[in-house]
């Protein structure tokens, strides 16, 4: 969604954004420690031991310098509460006493009923829940109670997690629903019924274990379903996707793994798993809804927690699964590491068959993702005495290996790679600036092999750092940008909200006005925001501030420069190497 609604004019916005102090607000959520100008503490959207989130009372804004997050007081409450911007702005013209004139324009209504849509599929979803977990006790729900014993899930499993039975017959939901008020057509769109070619509904789930989904503020969205007797098919049955259900962007449980507020969370393959674990009295666990971990889920993870610890299932497939998922976690640059369920298929027969201690320890004893692999694919091959094993082991572990963004972490497990494989660890930093060129597809294989495999990544940090810092100083300071306006091009820029941001500063300067932080934060989406606002939380604390921009200009154009002849090179573009090197 776009945050730029029209509707309220932009000085309705900014009264209800400059009428709120913006420490004040954050306050009732967060515990701020006065910084300098700003106040910062532990931020609310990811899991953190040390304060990164920074308030900044006289721009109006805030920024987590740990996971990005990002803007004014409205987008602080859009987050923190679940809320959508008019329902924020709303809240806060109220904490204000503001008198907002009634919004209605096409927008807010096309708004207003989406939201009353999907209000209408959570509650039929929750009376859903309640039926299934009602038909327990009743005579028909009896063989899934008599499942339950077998499987071991007592009573107060059920409760907690609200499973249920849902009846064979294939009307019974359905008629249930109706009486209760709903419509076939909403019914069917919430995903409990499916459609008969004569247009006619009957129960999507029947004769099934009922595992009711909920997201992570509480509302059950849909429903896995697993199949009583072994002759069913499929094994699992789930609600496909709605409006409020989206099956890679929830996970299962993560609404009660999240307010352990534990710093990791263990990820399992299974419902099943997720169940006996809690049991167990371990609640930060979760596992993905039938698909295989996707980033939109990794993403989730990262907000709560700071690493994910892998508990997939011991054979090839969980083999597979976690390979996938470690290049995933890895790619966002969330801490990874891997358990092992020794002796056990799953982590439910894991539990059930060695019990909590040894489950404990092996949470204890687990390995970093990289070391995880090493040792998996060290066992699949001979490195003492087989050369061509060796390269094959490197090979395998080149693409998780180009995936590590810090540099240290890089060379530690190089180094030990390089000891376990007998090789030198310059020949694997080769490989991997090979493999990452090909990867970006810029390699016709005549790179020069005297280039650094790694410029190509510092480049860009130092290049990005610099334009930060440049647009952060000009941001604040409107006679510096006319001072080097001349100098100022846009050309210095290739990311697009850079490039926005600089040409509103270029235009406030132009008309000897300041960029007032808080109120361009409209302008952008929402998945912008933090890239702007982690600018304009930079204090851009030096002496000579014009010293400063003609450094970055000119580290900026340096930085451009020498990316032009590294690619060049790569490319064995000689003839436009000569010539640029000749411009100098
Ligand atoms: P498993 O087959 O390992 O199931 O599939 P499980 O959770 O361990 O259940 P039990 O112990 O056999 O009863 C792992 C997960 O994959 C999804 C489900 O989310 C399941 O929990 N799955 C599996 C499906 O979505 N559909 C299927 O047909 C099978
Ligand atoms: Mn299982």
């Amino acid at each position: 969604m776009v945050m730029k609604l029209p509707l309220y004019p932009d000085y309705v916005i900014q009264e209800v954004i400059d009428k709120n102090d913006i420490v004040e607000v954050i306050s009732e959520h967060v515990a701020l420690k006065r910084s300098g100008s700003n106040y910062m503490g532990l931020c609310p959207f990811h899991n953190e031991k040390t304060p990164s989130f920074s308030v900044s009372p006289q721009k109006g804004i805030f920024h987590c310098f740990g996971c990005g997050e990002g803007g004014t007081v409205v987008n602080f409450l859009m987050k923190i509460e679940n809320l959508t911007f008019l329902e924020a702005l709303k809240a806060l013209a109220q904490r204000a006493n503001i008198m907002l004139p009634e919004a209605n324009n096409a927008d807010s209504k096309k708004e207003a009923a989406i939201k009353d849509k999907k209000e209408t599929y959570f509650n039929i979803n929750y009376d859903a829940a309640k039926f299934f977990y009602k038909k327990l006790s009743d005579k028909d729900g009896q063989v899934a109670v008599a499942y339950f014993k077998e499987r071991e899930l007592t009573g107060q499993c059920a409760k907690y997690f609200c499973l249920g039975y849902s009846p064979a017959k294939g009307n019974e939901l359905l008629n249930h629903l109706k009486e209760k008020g709903y419509n076939e057509e909403d019914i069917f769109k919430a995903g409990l019924t499916s459609k008969r070619d004569d247009g006619t509904y009957y129960d999507r789930f029947r004769n099934r274990i009922m595992f009711p989904i909920f997201n992570i503020n509480d509302k059950v969205i849909g429903f896995g379903a697993r199949r009583i007797t072994e002759d069913v098919n499929p094994k699992y049955l789930n609600t496909s996707d709605t409006l409020i259900y989206n099956k890679s962007k929830n996970l299962y449980s993560l609404n009660v793994a999240r307010r352990a507020k534990k710093s990791e969370i263990i990820l399992v393959e299974g419902y099943m798993d997720v169940i006996t674990v809690v049991k167990y009295g371990i609640p930060n666990v979760t596992a993905t809804l039938g698909t295989a971990l996707t980033p939109d889920q990794a993403k989730l993870l990262k907000r709560y927690f700071n690493e994910v610890i892998i508990c997939y299932d011991s054979d090839d497939a969980g083999l597979e699964a976690k390979k996938r998922a470690i290049l995933i976690l890895r790619d966002l640059e969330i801490k990874t590491s891997v358990m092992t369920v020794e002796g056990a298929k799953d982590t439910d027969e894991f539990l059930k068959k060695y019990g909590k201690d040894r489950f404990l320890s092996l949470i204890s004893r687990r390995k970093s993702d990289i070391l995880y692999l090493m040792d998996i694919f060290g066992a699949k091959y001979e490195l003492q005495k087989n050369i061509e094993d060796r390269i094959k082991y490197i090979g395998e572990l080149l693409p998780y290996l180009s995936k590590i963004k810090n540099d240290v972490e890089l060379d530690v497990y190089i180094e030990e790679i390089a000891k376990r494989a007998k090789t030198s660890t310059q020949s694997i930093y080769a490989q991997l600036g090979k493999t990452r060129l090909i990867k970006n597809g810029t390699s016709n294989g005549t790179q020069n092999p005297t280039i650094a495999p790694y410029a190509g990544a510092i480049l860009t940090d130092k290049l990005e750092k610099t334009r930060e810092l440049l647009l952060a100083v000009l941001a604040d300071n409107v006679s510096i940008f006319l001072k080097f306006e001349n100098e100022l091009s846009q050309d210095l820029f290739e990311n697009e909200v850079h490039l926005k941001l600089f040409n509103m500063i270029k235009e406030k300067s132009k008309s000897h006005h300041k960029l007032e932080a808080s109120s361009v934060m409209v302008d952008f989406d929402e998945n912008e925001v933090g890239q702007v606002t982690k600018i304009l939380s930079i204090d851009a604390k030096c002496d000579n501030k014009s010293l400063a921009v003609k450094d970055y200009i000119n580290t900026i154009l340096q930085e451009q420069k020498n990316k032009k002849i590294e690619e060049m090179l790569a490319n064995g573009d000689m003839e436009g190497l000569n010539a640029l090197l000749k411009n100098k």
